[in-house]
């Protein structure tokens, strides 16, 4: 039997791999733009598992697979057996005898290795606290539908080096671009076990945002707070006061640059109205592109690659 593929963290595909999501994606993107029916995957059921809240993840997997031809379900902790202690291993095993693929948003990465390791079908990481691979799917999109290739190029990261800035620092090792970053001191990316280390040609740590964003393709950033750290807010707001993206920042990258934040986002916090409302940012685009780029990726993973694509 040929090994089940997950998705658990952006490394998990070959550069190859990825680059062909890209292409794929803008495939599926037109032909939805265009009204053309494209439904691969009737009577294929996804099962998505929220420990955490969630607007574009639910509604973009959801999305995704009602317009693939599939279906997908929503379980939570509150009303699934999960939040009443039944382990993951035997809800892997269950959930896997009845649907095709699993998605699961949840705290801690190593749940969703054990969900993968009982699970007969795919699973995708639709957030835990330590990666979020489908958002920086969605966000390189969004850069090479305006500019293409995103190697050679420069992104900054500014703020907290959470689950969505260690996603970003393994894709830039993957796809051979430079992840500059800036976090205030004790909110930088933690080590963990086998990821990706801190290769210089691909990633830069900064103390002064400004000189992270200094001529760069792409400033990104995130919420002060991630879910999870909520006992945290008042010590991060103090924290976070020189971590934000304002217009001035905005000045010092390229003057083509794109504003990129995986949302959702809090004005006047870790970015000021005039940036996430003004003419680089591209929020919108990026938050449609969860769900063309996660119809590719649910496709790769049913069906293989596409010969057309
Ligand atoms: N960006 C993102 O994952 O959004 P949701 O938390 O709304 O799913
Ligand atoms: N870093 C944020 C991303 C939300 C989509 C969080 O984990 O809450």
């Amino acid at each position: 039997m040929k090994p089940v593929r997950h998705y658990l963290q952006f490394s998990d595909l070959s550069q190859d791999e990825c680059l062909y999501l890209f292409e794929r994606s803008r495939v599926l993107k037109r032909l939805h733009a265009d009204g053309e029916l494209y439904r691969p995957l009737v009577g294929r059921v996804m099962s998505m598992i929220f420990e955490k809240s969630s607007t574009r993840t639910r509604v973009s997997f959801e999305a995704g697979m009602a317009q693939l031809g599939g279906h997908a379900m929503f379980l939570d902790t509150k009303t699934s057996q999960l939040g009443r202690g039944e382990p993951i291993e035997d809800t892997a095993r269950v959930l896997s005898r009845m649907s095709d693929v699993v998605m699961i948003r949840t705290f801690e990465h190593s749940l969703v290795e054990r969900l993968a390791a009982y699970s007969r079908v795919p699973v995708i990481n639709g957030l835990t606290n330590e990666y979020h691979p489908c958002q920086v799917l969605a966000d390189i999109l969004t850069w090479m539908e305006r500019h293409g290739s995103i190697a050679g190029h420069t992104v900054a990261w500014i703020g907290d080096g959470n689950n969505v800035a260690r996603t970003w620092r393994q894709a830039a090792h993957l796809l051979g671009f430079k992840l500059n970053i800036a976090t205030p001191v004790g909110y930088e990316i933690a080590p963990l076990a086998g990821d990706t280390p801190n290769d210089p040609a691909y990633f830069q740590a900064f103390d002064d945002p400004m000189e992270a964003a200094k001529g760069a393709d792409i400033i990104t950033t995130d919420v002060f707070t991630s879910m999870g750290f909520e006992a945290e807010c008042e010590v991060r707001r103090e924290a976070f006061k020189q971590h934000r993206v304002t217009a001035a920042l905005m000045a010092v990258a390229q003057p083509h640059a794109l504003f990129l934040h995986c949302l959702p986002a809090h004005r006047g916090e870790e970015v000021d109205a005039e940036v996430i409302d003004g003419a680089q940012s591209a929020v919108w685009d990026e938050a449609e592109n969860r769900m063309h780029v996660q119809k590719a990726l649910i496709e790769f993973l049913l069906l293989g690659r596409i010969a057309e694509a």
